[in-house]
Formats: structure tokens, sequence, C-alpha cells
């Protein structure tokens, strides 16, 4: 496609890692605010290599898998670009140190739809425990066996939840509704918790519960929070659901306990090598990433590609909040939705 000549002063974002859903909401939320970004889509990731593409603009606009390193955020500065638009949640793929350096503005959008989140959470809890998608395949073959399907009724089972934050939250409130005793670990707890379920420490989370699932931002603290020993710490025969952050898990540990059956069931929507899978069409490629191969081979293991936060509501929230953000740096003023300065 032409690209179309610049409007007069019209501020110029360059999009990295994007879509034709991202192409779609950020289009839908422009023309809604009648705003005169002009805002170039590429589908490429950024990092040191292709921040090239930002020549011209002022700020660029990216998301989970971009690499913001040093390297790549000097050369960014370098081509006049000033703001870090981020259309997520998450901020591990940002050095704060290099950010703050160059005096750029950075923002995220913290919360826009929890709940898609949490929904996809429990969708991944229940189809791993019913065998939904093992049904729906049988059924279109004629085959109305259920051997194999069998699953355990949630309701009076024991739901650890790690990280009671916005997401965290989301997630105890449906599993208080399926009727399950709900445990919460978080080093800054919150008092919205109290009426869902009992905090208590770590360990005893990961001994008592018969679903684990992971909620706390990916940091140097909580790198591998997932290892063997907090594997083997686990209640024998229990699910693990990782919908936050790849890293969070040692995957090589994981797959050690589910091969000696110590985990019973693995659900992950994130991974930790991610960046060279997701979001794209590998299916006609090798798959060189042993690792996932191997996730890949267990009947107990269901993998989804990072779409818990894929839903309408979220798309819009999340171009609504980013437009809002732009105006934070245009205005030079206040933006609740800054990065946190580096410790
Ligand atoms: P949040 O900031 O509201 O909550 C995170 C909570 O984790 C906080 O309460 C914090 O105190 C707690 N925490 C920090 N260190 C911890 C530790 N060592 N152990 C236990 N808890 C700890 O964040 P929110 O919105 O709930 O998001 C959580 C994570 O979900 C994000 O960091 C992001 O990585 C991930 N996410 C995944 C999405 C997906 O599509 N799969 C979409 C959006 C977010």
């Amino acid at each position: 496609m032409q690209e179309q000549p610049s409007r007069q002063g019209a501020l110029r974002i360059a999009m990295f890692s994007s879509q034709p859903y991202d192409r779609r909401f950020f289009e839908e939320a422009r023309a809604a605010r009648n705003d005169g970004a002009e805002i170039h889509y590429h589908a490429t990731a950024l990092d040191a290599e292709t921040a090239v593409l930002a020549q011209g603009c002022t700020a660029v606009c990216v998301f989970v898998n971009d690499v913001l390193d040093a390297a790549t955020l000097d050369l960014l500065h370098g081509l006049g670009v000033r703001a870090l638009l981020l259309r997520c949640a998450g901020f591990n793929n940002v050095d704060l140190h290099a950010a703050a350096r160059l005096g750029m503005f950075a923002a995220r959008v913290p919360a826009y739809s929890p709940e898609a989140v949490a929904e996809h959470a429990l969708a991944m809890i229940q189809t791993l425990n019913r065998h939904t998608h093992r049904a729906y395949a049988r059924v279109r073959e004629g085959n109305f066996a259920l051997e194999g399907l069998l699953g355990m009724t949630l309701h009076g089972k024991t739901a650890g939840i790690v990280g009671t934050g916005k997401i965290g939250l989301a997630t105890a409130r449906i599993l208080n509704g399926f009727g399950c005793r709900v445990l919460g670990f978080d080093p800054f707890p919150s008092p919205a918790f109290a009426p869902l379920g009992t905090m208590v420490p770590l360990a005893q989370l990961l001994a008592e519960s018969d679903i684990v699932s992971l909620h706390c931002p990916l940091t140097d603290t909580t790198r591998h929070l997932i290892d063997a020993a907090t594997l083997a710490a686990m209640k024998p025969g229990a699910m693990l659901v990782n919908t936050s952050r790849g890293g969070l898990i040692d995957t090589a540990a994981v797959i050690e306990a589910l091969k000696s059956r110590q985990l019973g069931a693995l659900a992950i929507d994130v991974y930790e090598q991610e960046s060279a899978l997701f979001f794209h069409d590998h299916s006609g490629d090798i798959l060189t990433d042993d690792i996932f191969g191997r996730l890949l081979t267990f009947p107990n293991v269901l993998i989804t590609g990072h779409q818990g936060f894929f839903t309408i509501e979220a798309l819009r929230e999340i171009a609504a909040i980013t437009f809002d953000n732009l105006d934070c740096f245009r205005r030079g003023g206040q933006c609740a939705n800054l990065l946190p300065a580096p410790d």
C-alpha cells in the first residue's frame, strides 16, 4: 500500500508488532476522538535492528514482546522518539534505567479488562479439567465414549492465587462463584481480597491448593518463582495455571514435574521463549524449540498463545487509554499511567 504523505504537523507514531486487529481498534479510537496523530503500522517487532522504522516519529507504540533495552532506546532517542506508549500492562521488556536516563515519556495501559484475562484463566482451567477440547474432537468423529474425560468438581476445591492485584482479584471472584475455597499470596495484599479468600504464606498456598494460578508481574524477584523447589512444595497432582508472564515458570523444571506426575496439569497462556513463536502463524515451519515441543506432547498440558487479553472490550480500552496517555505526553502534564521510576 502506498504511504500517505504526512499531514502538516501531525504527531507521528510508529506502532510495532502490529496486527490487523490493532489497526482496526486504534483507527476506530482515533476517528472517535478526532485525533490528528498519524500511526505507521509495522508488523515487525521492535528491537535494535528495527528501531530505524521509527525514523521521523515522535512516539513508538509497543506490545509485550517488543524489546526496549538500552541499545534500542538509545537508537530511538537518536531518531527523535520521545514517547514510549505501551499497549499492554506488563513492562518487564523496558529498561527503566535507560528510559529515565534519556528522559523519555513512558506510559502503559495498567488495566484494560482484568476480567478478560481472569475469564481466560477459568476457560483454561475448565478445558483442562473437563477435557472439553478432547470431547469436541471426539464428538465430531462420532466417538461418544467418556473414558479419558474424567474431571473433578471445582466446588469445594482449593484454589491459590499468587498475586492478588487486578487480575488476581477478578480470578478470585470467579472462583468464589464456583464455590472454591480461595487462598491468596501477595507481598502487598489488597484489602479487596478479604471477602474473597484468605491470605496465607506462599508455602501454605502451594501445599494446600488443587489449582495454583499465577497473577504476579515478572520481576527479578519473581523470575522462576515456580522452579523445582516450589513444584516439589505443591500438592501432588495439582494444576498450575500461568496467564501472567512466561518467565515466572522454569519450564524445564515443569516438564520434569509433569513426567514424575508431581504436577497434575499445566495451563499456560504465556511461555518463557514466546517471542519467537506467539502472535504469528508458524504452522508451516519446523519447530526448533525442543522444550516447547516437549510441552506439546503432554495430554495434560494446555497452551494458548497469549490471548488472555484478547476481547473486543479489552482492545477498545487499550486503544482509548493509549490515546489518553498520548494526550498526557502532548500536554506535558501528569499521567497516572507512567511506568515507575527505576529502583
Ligand atoms: P497488578 O499490578 O494489578 O497486580 C499484580 C500483583 O502481584 C500486585 O498485587 C503485586 O503486589 C503482586 N506481586 C508482586 N510481586 C509478587 C510476588 N513475588 N508474589 C506474589 N504477588 C506479587 O497487575 P494485574 O493487572 O493483575 O496483572 C498481572 C499480570 O498479568 C501482569 O503483570 C501481566 O504480566 C499479566 N497480564 C497478562 C495478560 C494476558 O493476556 N495473558 C494481559 C494483561 C496482563
